[in-house]
């Protein structure tokens, strides 16, 4: 019964990726950002759409919430603006009346603001809503990263550390967490940023700011770290224990609108590279040397972090937890045993984070840790399976409005007949549950096909994610096989380390082949049985699928392996470049339809593209509706 249950409603908005999350005394009901319902990527509006979706599985309204979180203090985050623009002007004034519209309209909204915007779930359509007018509370920007990464967690006492661009003051902090307890050690505080010196390589390198990194990341192999030096001599002063200072000369984000400054520029040799031009081998040298500055940094952090707390595990959240390369060198090389990362590691999260801060540190309320069906503690993201889902007589709702040519199939038999369309080289869109929370797609809003394939890689990237094609994919394992294809034999849920694919499956490149073939034409080689989701330095973005979390997808990839021997798939997000994952039925057929997918799985229904009949739009109308990322 709502009335018996507290019920808080945890939002971050107002900066990017929007997102709402919904605790049932303390329990993750739902959880969902707001670009995939409004389709704007990276949507920074107040997620009404989200708050809504997340009231709606909770089965209550605004009236049953014991409270309501917000991640981050307003004020704080103003008072950061204004002191960096007067502690610079004049040379920040032309930027401040750029971007002070948009802070004074939208940024440095009101307790009341957010009172009437709350009130409104209640209904959409009143003209002036009665405003919210139970407990509202605000957490500090690191401190609901850290509470995502703690309290979700597998550990009863950890420490833990956030890194991201920037949040009020801080940029990243060392914290620990004992039981319900969490508390914040110490700070790095703006400008001093590991996500902002990695944006400005972003940046610099041609991509786009706070969605490009990861792009950086999956460049960085390609590269030699001959810039690491002059990052060292001239940009970073880092310090012993993993805090380090920026050199402002050469960055322009205190003051200007643009990450880099012409002291950048001289510095490495030129202005940054035009979007979508050729990649050359200064972007893949300069993307190899932030990466491994970032890494540095991170293991640095982490050896502070161990050295304040004593403890065995550690637990990531903030933006830069979502650089799964350094991760992987973490757990392998870090002083932790043991490491969990919150999937929406990035400000969709705080969400959860301040709800979960909420129930513990307002309603006091203890935090017990979550046990799987063998008894061993395991987190409480539920496989971050926390967003919308739909029936099967809501799909077929949809198929028979739409007249969309399917098949129905016995769920018994899917895993079977999905493994040998796979099997024979074909792209699935596979649709499958509840949606994911956090930006990676986790088998229930992936595209999939055959990692043995070698000609899938290229595929993919041309034929339906209209991407650059220097990236691998990701591979989804069944966990129980995971230390037969890699080389790790831990949990990776979701996607978020890398590890190399196991050594006895590599194929080295020959003499020839490394002496002719450069840059991205290496990705080309066959470098192991699994081609399409091995990098050219022979790592891998694993995710671990068990049975308990997501047993469709579990049995679809046992089926593929008694098939074919491989339990190893292919990944990669159900949608186009630009494009949020998709959500519902309705957008899963949308880019089934634009795109060469081969086959749609939407539950039990089977779409064929050959039985589809003529899609009305023209080839470019995806790139209309998406800007590329
Ligand atoms: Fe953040």
């Amino acid at each position: 019964m709502p009335s018996q249950s507290k019920y808080i409603l945890g939002i971050s908005a107002y900066y990017h990726d929007s997102a709402a999350c919904v605790l049932r005394d303390g329990e993750i009901v739902a959880a969902a950002s707001e670009e995939r319902f409004t389709r704007k990527k990276g949507d920074a509006a107040f997620p009404a759409k989200a708050a809504a979706y997340c009231l709606r599985e909770a089965r209550i309204g605004v009236s049953d919430l014991a409270a309501v979180g917000f991640y981050d203090k307003p004020i704080l985050k103003f008072e950061r603006i204004l002191e960096t623009y007067l502690g610079v002007a004049p040379r920040g004034f032309s930027s401040f009346l750029k971007a002070g519209p948009l802070w004074v309209k939208e940024k440095l909204f009101t307790d009341r603001e957010m009172r009437t915007a709350i009130g409104a779930l209640a209904d959409p359509r009143a003209e002036s809503p009665a405003p919210f007018e139970g407990d509202l509370l605000y957490a500090e920007h690191h401190e609901s990263h850290a509470a995502s990464a703690f309290y979700p967690s597998p550990f009863e006492n950890a420490a833990i550390l956030t890194m991201d661009g920037v949040g009020e003051w801080a940029t990243a902090s060392i914290g620990v967490g004992r039981g319900a307890d969490l508390q914040i050690l110490k700070e790095l505080r703006w400008p001093n940023s590991l996500g902002l010196l990695y944006s400005a390589f972003t940046y610099y390198t041609g991509f786009k700011v706070n969605s490009g990194e990861y792009k950086v990341m999956g460049l960085a192999p390609y590269g030699e770290p001959r810039y690491v030096d002059l990052i060292y001599k001239h940009l970073v002063d880092l310090h012993e224990d993993g805090s380090f200072t920026l050199n402002q000369k050469y960055f322009n984000y205190v003051s200007g609108l643009t990450m880099t400054s012409e002291a950048f520029n001289d510095l490495f040799g030129g202005p940054p590279r035009v979007p979508e031009t050729d990649l050359t081998q200064k972007e893949m040298d300069l993307a190899r040397s932030v990466q491994v500055v970032c890494e540095d940094v991170m293991l640095r952090m982490a050896q502070t972090a161990k050295r304040e707390t004593q403890l065995d595990a550690v637990c990531l959240a903030g933006g830069v937890a979502l650089n799964c390369v350094g991760n992987g060198r973490l757990l392998r090389e870090g002083p932790f045993k043991d490491l969990w990362i919150q999937p929406a590691a990035g400000d969709a999260g705080g969400a959860l984070g301040v709800a979960q801060l909420i129930w513990h540190r307002h309603f006091n309320q203890p935090r017990v840790v979550a046990t799987g069906r063998d008894g061993r503690p395991r987190d409480a993201m539920k496989g971050a399976y926390l967003g919308p889902g739909f029936s099967d007589a809501e799909i077929e709702a949809f198929l028979k409005r739409v007249g969309a040519p399917y098949e129905k199939m016995d769920p018994k038999a899917i895993p079977f007949r999905i493994a040998e369309i796979m099997a024979e080289g074909s792209i699935v869109g596979w649709f499958n549950g509840r949606m994911e929370f956090g930006p990676r797609a986790l088998g229930s809003r992936s595209i999939i096909g055959d990692a043995r394939n070698p000609r899938m890689q290229a595929d993919m990237n041309i034929k339906i994610k209209f991407r650059e094609g220097f990236r691998p994919f990701a591979p989804s394992v069944l966990r129980e096989r995971v230390a037969d294809w890699f080389e790790m034999d831990c949990d990776s849920p979701y996607m978020l380390l890398v590890a190399p694919v196991k050594r006895e499956r590599q194929i080295p490149m020959t003499k020839e082949q490394n002496e002719t073939l450069w840059g991205i034409a290496k990705l080309n080689v066959l470098r192991s049985d699994i081609p399409a989701v091995t990098h050219i330095d022979y790592s891998a973005r694993v995710q671990t699928v068990s049975d308990e979390t997501n047993p469709a997808y579990h049995a679809l990839i046992t089926a593929f392996e008694s098939l074919t021997g491989c339990p190893v798939i292919v990944n990669t997000s159900f949608n186009v470049r630009g494009e949020p994952i998709v959500c519902t039925p309705d957008d899963a057929y949308r880019c089934f339809m634009r795109t060469h997918i081969d086959y749609l799985v939407l539950g039990p229904y089977l779409l064929s593209k050959t039985a589809q009949g003529a899609w009305n739009e023209d080839a470019g109308a995806w790139q209309r509706e998406f800007q590329l990322d």
